[in-house]
């Protein structure tokens, strides 16, 4: 994080690359340090997540959009690690902007690898990641005393049927606590199936929070056994954060 001694909005350039989380994608909810680093960057290497509609903002900078649309054409991890590479090499500010926090699903780790192996310096100001951020802002708690003590992020990208899924599904089910489920949109209906029959409740609550902290934000209460029905019926599409547990109820 960048040292100041003032909180005015002045730019800090960085020669390397500058990991910035860019929080849930309402630029307010950008930190001070992070929009610091943009003020101050040559070039900004931006997802499609994450604050974007500052970016026209900021002026006299290089924005390379590597953005990636779920199941859709991506530019490759192994070529965005390039580009920053490269940028980074040269002497330049860079700004890698990610939506939350870098290294929440963000393949930050593997971008600080390639980085690191190339001598390049990283500098690391983290985001308002959306498991904690978009639950809040969709008005359900993830933590409640006396309902839930514990909370577990978790990817929904791979079905739990998928061989190189980590995720202990039946653990997962047997735990009481809040489950936040990320990138779940199309495993969701599997994910609420492979939850039910390791045993936990069909009437359990969830709170869908489509585009949080957006204009198009929307907050739907479901619980899991409707929620596949409930995904196609009010056609939920990415970003969506899946709450699931008696927080979402409240
Ligand atoms: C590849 S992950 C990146 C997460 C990000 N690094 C973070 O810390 O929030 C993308 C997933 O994050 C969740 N997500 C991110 N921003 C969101 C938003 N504004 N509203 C709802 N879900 C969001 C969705 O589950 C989406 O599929």
């Amino acid at each position: 994080v960048p040292e100041q001694t003032s909180y005015a909005l002045t730019p800090s350039p960085f020669q390397g690359v500058t990991l910035v989380g860019g929080g849930p994608g309402d630029p307010e909810l950008l930190t001070i340090a992070g929009m610091r680093a943009l003020l101050g960057a040559d070039v900004v290497v931006t997802d499609r997540l994450g604050p974007v509609s500052l970016l026209p903002e900021l002026g006299d900078v290089e924005v390379i959009d590597v953005g990636k649309t779920p199941y859709g054409p991506a530019t490759s991890q192994e070529e965005i690690n390039r580009i920053l590479v490269e940028k980074g090499s040269a002497g330049l500010s860079v700004v890698r902007l990610k939506g939350g926090d870098n290294f929440v699903f963000g393949r930050g780790f593997e971008e600080v690898i390639d980085l690191r192996d190339a001598g390049v310096p990283i500098r690391v100001i983290p985001g308002v990641s959306s498991p904690i951020a978009v639950p809040g802002l969709g008005g359900v708690p993830i933590t409640h005393r006396g309902v839930s003590h514990e909370f577990t992020i978790v990817s929904g990208h791979l079905a739990p049927s998928h061989p190189d899924s980590l995720v202990n599904w039946t653990a997962l089910a047997a735990m009481s606590g809040t489950i936040v489920l990320m990138m779940a949109v199309v495993n969701g209906p599997a994910i609420a199936d492979v939850l039910i029959r390791h045993g936990r409740a069909g009437s359990t609550p969830v709170a869908v929070v489509v585009d949080g902290s957006l204009p198009t934000q929307r907050v739907i209460r479901t619980t899991l056994a409707d929620l596949g029905a409930v995904i196609a019926a009010e056609d939920v599409q990415p970003p969506a954060i899946f709450v699931i547990g008696a927080v979402a109820a409240l």
